[in-house]
């Protein structure tokens, strides 16, 4: 390998963004590439990948390969096709496993149970790393702007190269960088920013579909969600840029977008000029080539008529709405900070059913946030049966440090937690085996997906509401949208078969 004089690199890197990622995707590429070379002249390269693999790498010009993992949610497996992008930008080909040379871990810490999980996976990542010592591990993500979690994994993990948090995603490259210059754990977690860089790479899971952050944060401070801290406070994106990555989606044959943000009713509010999410909402239907629009997650407090309005008169919006209900106890509510009542809630509901009636609703339920009695789970199994939900989310309350709810004295018994959850486990899937076949004999149109794992000659899409359906077809209509007759209703899913378009 030639000579690398890190320090002059480093401080020759321009000062804006995102001019500094182009800068230091080039310099990372042109050292791995070295690398690389070496590696394939001496034999060693043959001996990692096998001939096969190889001589695919060198055919496409790539050096190395990737995997990104995603734990959590939407906005986290935005994040992580940020990543792949940035890394693919660099010369590296994705890996389906962790066999890779260089593995990210997108961490959750929403729960502990996700907490537990990425440290499942770091055991077995140790194992591998064992018998690939050049291989590069980061983690980043929420978990990651944790202290505690850090210090755990600097402690108990050394074998990790690289950890960063959820602002600076976009400086993968340069600190990939750093990593190849500096010995030991790279460490790189910001406190908080007010920063949206823009215009880096991504790349998409799915052709035909993509997701398009609208905003990053949130400044709702639920009592028991870590979210705020872990992300920050609220930055919307402004329109221009958000229409413009649309418009070259759709140029690039995407046609349905998913617009994300943690509560993305209060879109806007903090913009220079502000405005509001429907307004955003108008702008994006207008935009040539996308056929369907979705968001995620909307707060019913800051659901507006206006919005109601734009869903029922926007032909392209879905008619789909994920409304986190997390309690239907108005008390617990309000010790959640949630900002409104069961009542306010189900009149919600009812407008929104009135304004579109076909409108599939799905939730978020909390069991066993401190202090919930019996009557209180009952209100919430009240409003499960009146809402009658397409389907709903279902968690188990769980206590994150630092959050006003872990210190709340009158933490539930586990046992009796339980309990409650498998009771409004059952009655949510029972609703929801009966709301999902309503629409048995109706056609609808799909998007198609991909061809079906379980059986040869079918093809898997959604509807507008979500569901999925299966019906005979072949790969060439993946990505179209297809008028599909609902033949059979499977309980979460529909049989179909291609109808003609009416
Ligand atoms: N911004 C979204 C939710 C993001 S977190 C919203 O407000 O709806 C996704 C879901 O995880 C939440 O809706 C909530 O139901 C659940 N959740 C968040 N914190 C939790 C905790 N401490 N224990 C159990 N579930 C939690
Ligand atoms: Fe968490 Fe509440 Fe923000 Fe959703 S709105 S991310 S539940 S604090
Ligand atoms: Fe998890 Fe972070 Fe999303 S904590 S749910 S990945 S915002």
């Amino acid at each position: 390998m030639k000579y690398w004089d890190f320090d002059t690199i480093y401080r020759q890197a321009p000062t804006s963004e995102p001019e500094r990622q182009y800068y230091f995707i080039e310099k990372i590429h042109a050292i791995l590439k070295d690398k690389f070379q070496d590696a394939v002249a001496s034999g060693n390269a043959e001996k990692r990948y096998g001939k096969e693999k190889l001589n695919e790498l060198l055919a496409r010009k790539q050096i190395g390969t990737f995997m990104v993992r995603t734990f959590g949610c939407q906005m986290n497996a935005r994040d992580s096709e940020k990543l792949s992008g940035i890394l693919q930008q660099a010369g590296l080909a994705v890996s389906e496993d962790e066999t890779a040379d260089f593995v990210i871990y997108n961490t959750c810490t929403v729960r502990d149970n996700a907490n537990q999980k990425v440290y499942g996976h770091l055991g077995y990542l140790q194992t591998i790393k064992k018998k690939n010592p050049q291989m590069t591990i980061a983690l980043c993500g929420c978990m990651m702007q944790e202290p505690t979690a850090v210090k755990r994994i600097q402690k108990s993990y050394r074998f990790v190269d690289l950890i960063f948090g959820t602002y600076n995603i976009f400086k993968l490259a340069e600190l990939l960088f750093r990593c190849q210059a500096e010995k030991g754990t790279v460490i790189d977690v910001w406190e908080s920013t007010d920063q949206v860089v823009e215009d880096l790479p991504a790349e998409r899971k799915y052709p035909f579909k993509s997701g398009v952050n609208i905003m990053y944060g949130c400044n709702n401070f639920c009592s028991y969600c870590i979210v705020p801290y872990v992300r920050g406070r609220e930055r919307s994106r402004r329109p221009e840029e958000i229409l413009s990555e649309i418009r070259r989606l759709a140029n690039d044959g995407v046609k349905e977008v998913m617009l994300l943000g943690q509560n993305v009713n209060s879109y806007g509010k903090n913009l220079a000029e502000p405005m509001t999410f429907s307004e955003l909402l108008r702008q994006v239907n207008e935009v040539e080539g996308i056929e369907r629009i979705r968001f995620m997650t909307s707060h019913p407090k800051d659901l507006s008529k206006d919005l109601i309005l734009a869903m029922k008169s926007l032909p392209k919006i879905c008619h789909h709405l994920h409304l986190p209900l997390q309690s239907g106890s108005s008390r617990i509510l309000k010790i959640m900070n949630r900002k409104y009542t069961k009542e306010q809630y189900l009149e919600l509901v009812m407008q929104i059913r009135q304004a579109v009636p076909d409108i599939s609703l799905t939730t978020d339920i909390i069991v066993g946030f401190p202090g919930e009695t019996e009557e209180d789970f009952e209100e919430t199994m009240d409003v499960v049966r009146k809402v009658r939900y397409d389907s709903a989310f279902t968690f188990i309350y769980s206590k994150r440090t630092g959050t006003p709810a872990s210190i709340m004295d009158n933490q539930v018994p586990e046992a009796l937690v339980k309990e409650r959850f498998e009771r409004l486990l059952r009655e949510v899937q029972q609703i929801s085996s009966q709301v999902c076949g309503r629409d048995v004999g109706a056609v609808q149109e799909v998007l198609v997906e991909c061809e079906n794992d379980h059986q040869e000659g079918y093809v898997s899409g959604r509807l507008s509401n979500n569901l999925l359906v299966h019906f005979p077809g072949d790969a060439s209509l993946i990505g179209n949208l297809v008028p599909v007759e609902l033949t059979e209703a499977k309980g979460f899913y529909y049989i179909g078969k291609m109808a003609k378009r009416s």
